[in-house]
C-alpha cells in the first residue's frame, strides 16, 4: 500500500480518542519492576521485555526477543518497503532501582495518577518518564499507525533492558547485529524538554566515566584510642583524596582533565544565554538557596558543556545508631565524571587513578573497579532530520520549540554513530522536575499525551525526508 498524506489527521484523531486506554496500558507497564541493576528482578526484567514485545506484536510488527548476554532486548520491525527512510527507534525498558522506598507518596511500582507541584495531573511511578513513558508513547503512536494503513517509514525498534546500568552488552550486540539495525536515522525519546512550556530537541549529550575506589588500612577494624595516632585512617585519607579533586574555583583538579574538552560555540552559547533559565527559581525547586559549580561558567553551560566529577556514594566506619569509636580497615567510594565531547573515557580514567594513587599515603592499599564509560555525543542541528523533528516536537506540544543539550548520558547514542555510522534525534518529553533516579518520579500527563502525538507526526515527518 502506498501510504496516504491524509492519514495523519485521522492517526492523531484515533490517538485523542484512546488516551484512557493508552494511560491504563502504561500504568501495566509500570507495574512491572524491571530494576536491571538487582539480579533478583532478572525475572521481572524478561517479563517487562515480554509486555514490550506483545505491544509489538499486537501492532502487526515482526518482533523477537533476543538475547544480549545480559537482560534481552526487543527488536520489532514493520513490512520494510523499497525507497522508504528506515528509522532506528532506541528506548530502555529497565529502571532504576526504586530506593529510598520510605521516601515515595505511593508505592515505587503502584502507578498512581495525582496533581503535582504545578497543579498538573501526572503518573507517579519509578519508569514513569524513564524510559517506560516515552518508549509507550512511541507504542502508541505504532499501533495507531498500524491500524491506518501502516505507518509512513521503515521502522526498526531496539528496546534494551540495560540502559540504567551501563548498556554494558549493547556494544557487542549492535556490532553483531549492524545489519539487523542498519537504519538512516535514530530515534530516542529519553531526554526531556527545557521547561514546562518549552519543549525542545536535545542535540547533545556528556558522556560518563564511572569508577569505585576501595582503600585499605589496617587489616581489621581497631580501637580509635589505642591505635589513633599510629594506625592511617582509610576513612581519614578518602575524604582526603575526594577533596583533592576539586580545586578552588570549582575544577576537576587531575592532570590533562580540560586538555581534548572542546567548547561549545559562540552560538550555541549565545543561543543557550537566550533561554528562559532562571537559576535563583531552579536552585529552590531543589532546596538549595545558590547553584554550585566551576566559576567563569552560566549554568546552562556547566550541566551541558563543562566536565564535572561527583562522588555517588561513599562508605566506612559506623553507620548503625549512636557512637562508637573505631578507626576503620577500609573505605570505599564510586565517583563519577561527565564529560563532553573530545574527551577520551580512557585517558580520564587512567588520571584519576594514576593520580588517587599518587596522592594516596602508601601505607593504605588503593584499588578500583571499573564500572563503565561512554563518550559524550553532540549531533548536527543544520540536518533535515533535526529540523523534522524540531519540527514535530512544536506541533506536537502546541508551541514553538528550541534546541538545547542534556547533562545526562545515554551510552547507545555513541554506539550508533560508531557502528551504524547515523545520527540520533533525541526527540525529549520529559520535565526538569520529573524527578527521574529520584522518589516520586512522575511523568505530567499533558507531557505523555503531547509526546504520544510528536511520535505519530515525527514518524510522518521522517517519512518526507525520503530516502
Ligand atoms: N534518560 C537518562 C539520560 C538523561 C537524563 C539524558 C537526563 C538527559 C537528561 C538515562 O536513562 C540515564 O539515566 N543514563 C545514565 C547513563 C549511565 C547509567 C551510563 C546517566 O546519565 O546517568
Ligand atoms: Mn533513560
Ligand atoms: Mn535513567
Amino acid at each position: 500500500m502506498t501510504y496516504d498524506p491524509g492519514m495523519l489527521k485521522e492517526v492523531l484523531s484515533t490517538l485523542d480518542q484512546r488516551r484512557d486506554a493508552a494511560l491504563s496500558a502504561l500504568k501495566d507497564l509500570l507495574r512491572i519492576p524491571s530494576v536491571s541493576a538487582k539480579k533478583e528482578h532478572a525475572g521481572d526484567c524478561r517479563r517487562c521485555a515480554q509486555w514490550v514485545a506483545d505491544h509489538l506484536k499486537e501492532s502487526g510488527l515482526v518482533v523477537t526477543l533476543m538475547d544480549t548476554g545480559g537482560h534481552p532486548a526487543v527488536v520489532a520491525k514493520n513490512e520494510h518497503k523499497a525507497g522508504r527512510p528506515t528509522v532506528l527507534l532506541y528506548g530502555h525498558y529497565d529502571v532504576q532501582p526504586p530506593e529510598p522506598l520510605e521516601l515515595w507518596t505511593s508505592p515505587a511500582f503502584e502507578p498512581t495518577v495525582r496533581k503535582n507541584s504545578a497543579g498538573v495531573d501526572a503518573v507517579y511511578a519509578r519508569g514513569a518518564v524513564d524510559d517506560k513513558g516515552q518508549v509507550y508513547a512511541h507504542l502508541e503512536a505504532i499501533s495507531a499507525w498500524q491500524a491506518h494503513g501502516g505507518l509512513p517509514v521503515n521502522l526498526t525498534v531496539l528496546i534494551e533492558g540495560e540502559e540504567e546500568i551501563g548498556s554494558e552488552h549493547l556494544e557487542a550486540f549492535v556490532a553483531k547485529y549492524k545489519d539487523l539495525l542498519r537504519a538512516d536515522i535514530a530515534v530516542i525519546s529519553d531526554t526531556g524538554q527545557f521547561d514546562r512550556g518549552v519543549p525542545a530537541l536535545t542535540y547533545g549529550l556528556r558522556g560518563l566515566v564511572y569508577e569505585e575506589m576501595f582503600l585499605t588500612g589496617p587489616s581489621h577494624d581497631l580501637h580509635s584510642g589505642g591505635f589513633g595516632g599510629f594506625a592511617p585512617n582509610p576513612a581519614n585519607v578518602l575524604a582526603k583524596l575526594i577533596a583533592s579533586l576539586h580545586d578552588e574555583s570549582g575544577k576537576v583538579n587531575l592532570p590533562g582533565f580540560y586538555d581534548d574538552v572542546e567548547l561549545p560555540t559562540a552560538e550555541e552559547t549565545a543561543a543557550w544565554a537566550k533561554l528562559p533559565m532562571n537559576v535563583t527559581r531552579e536552585a529552590s525547586a531543589i532546596g538549595i538557596p545558590f547553584d554550585s559549580g566551576e566559576k567563569g561558567y552560566t549554568a546552562l553551560e556547566r550541566m551541558w558543556a563543562r566536565p564535572t566529577c561527583d562522588v555517588n556514594g561513599l562508605t566506612s566506619g559506623y553507620q548503625g545508631e549512636g557512637a562508637k569509636t573505631v578507626l576503620p580497615s577500609k573505605a570505599s567510594c564510586k565517583v563519577s565524571f561527565r564529560l563532553v565531547p573530545k574527551q577520551d573515557p580512557r585517558r580520564v580514567r587512567e588520571s584519576f587513578r594514576a593520580a588517587m594513587v599518587e596522592r594516596c599515603p602508601k601505607n593504605v592499599k588503593i584499588e578500583f573497579v571499573n564500572h563503565g564509560a561512554s563518550p559524550a555525543a553532540v549531533v548536527p542541528i543544520d540536518t533535515a532530520g533535526a529540523r523534522a523533528a524540531l519540527a514535530a516536537i512544536g506541533e506536537g506540544f502546541g508551541k514553538e520549540a528550541t534546541f538545547i543539550r542534556g547533562g545526562g548520558s545515554i551510552p547507545v547514542v555513541g554506539l550508533i554513530k560508531k557502528e551504524l555510522g547515523i545520527d540520533t534525534l533525541l526527540v525529549g518529553y520529559g520535565l526538569p522536575d520529573d524527578r527521574v533516579h529520584s522518589p516520586d518520579e512522575k511523568f505530567d500527563l499533558d507531557a505523555f499525551y503531547a509526546g504520544i502525538r510528536t511520535s505519530a507526526i515525527l514518524y510522518e515527518k521522517l517519512a518526507g525526508l525520503g530516502r
